[in-house]
C-alpha cells in the first residue's frame, strides 16, 4: 500500500504492507530510531508517538492509520535551531533519565499529559504514566521533570 502523512512537519510517502506496524515503519523504513521498541506485549510505552496530536503506542497502531494524518516522534520535539522542547530541557535539568531507553516514550506521553492537564499533580502524572515503564526505576526524577516541564510549557504558551 502507498500511504502519505506528515512526519515531524515534513510530508512523507511510503509503501508498506497492510500489517506493518507504525513503530516498524518509523524505525525501519523511515530510519527514525528515537522511537524505541521495548516489548512485544504493548506494555512498556517506549514506542509512544503522537498521532494526530494524541499519544499512542506505535507498536499497537497499524501504519495505514497514519495515512493523511500527522505523526510526531521524539526527533520532532526540538526547534529547528536545536533548542530543546521545554519538556526535554526539564528532563535534562532534573536528571529524568538514566539509561534513556524509556525517555522518548516518557517525553511524548508527558507532553500529551500537559495538553490535557496543564498543571498536573504528582498523582495525576503517576496515573498518566501507567503505560510507560522505566526499567531503571527512575520514576521519582521523571515525575519531578514532568512537573518542571509542565511549568515551562505553561510559561512558553
Ligand atoms: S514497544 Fe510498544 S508498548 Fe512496548
Ligand atoms: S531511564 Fe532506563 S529505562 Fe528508564
Amino acid at each position: 500500500m502507498e500511504i502519505g502523512f506528515t512526519l515531524n512537519g515534513r510530508h512523507v510517502e511510503v509503501s508498506c504492507k497492510p500489517s506493518t506496524l507504525l513503530s516498524d515503519l518509523i524505525r525501519e523504513q523511515l530510519s527514525l530510531t528515537g522511537t524505541h521498541v521495548g516489548c512485544d506485549t504493548s506494555q512498556c510505552g517506549a514506542c509512544v508517538v503522537h498521532l494526530n496530536g494524541d499519544s499512542v503506542k506505535s507498536c499497537t497502531v497499524l501504519a495505514v492509520a497514519a495515512d493523511d494524518g500527522e505523526v510526531r516522534t521524539v526527533e520532532g520535539l526540538c526547534a529547528v535551531d536545536g533548542t530543546l522542547h521545554p519538556m526535554q530541557q526539564a528532563f535534562h535539568e532534573n536528571h529524568g533519565l538514566q539509561c534513556g531507553f524509556c525517555t522518548p516514550g516518557m517525553l511524548m506521553s508527558a507532553i500529551d499529559l500537559v495538553k490535557h492537564i496543564p498543571d498536573p499533580t504528582e498523582a495525576e502524572i503517576r496515573e498518566w504514566l501507567e503505560g510507560n515503564i522505566c526499567r531503571c526505576t527512575g520514576y521519582q526524577n521523571i515525575v519531578k521533570s514532568i512537573i518542571a516541564g509542565a511549568a515551562a510549557m505553561r510559561t512558553a504558551s
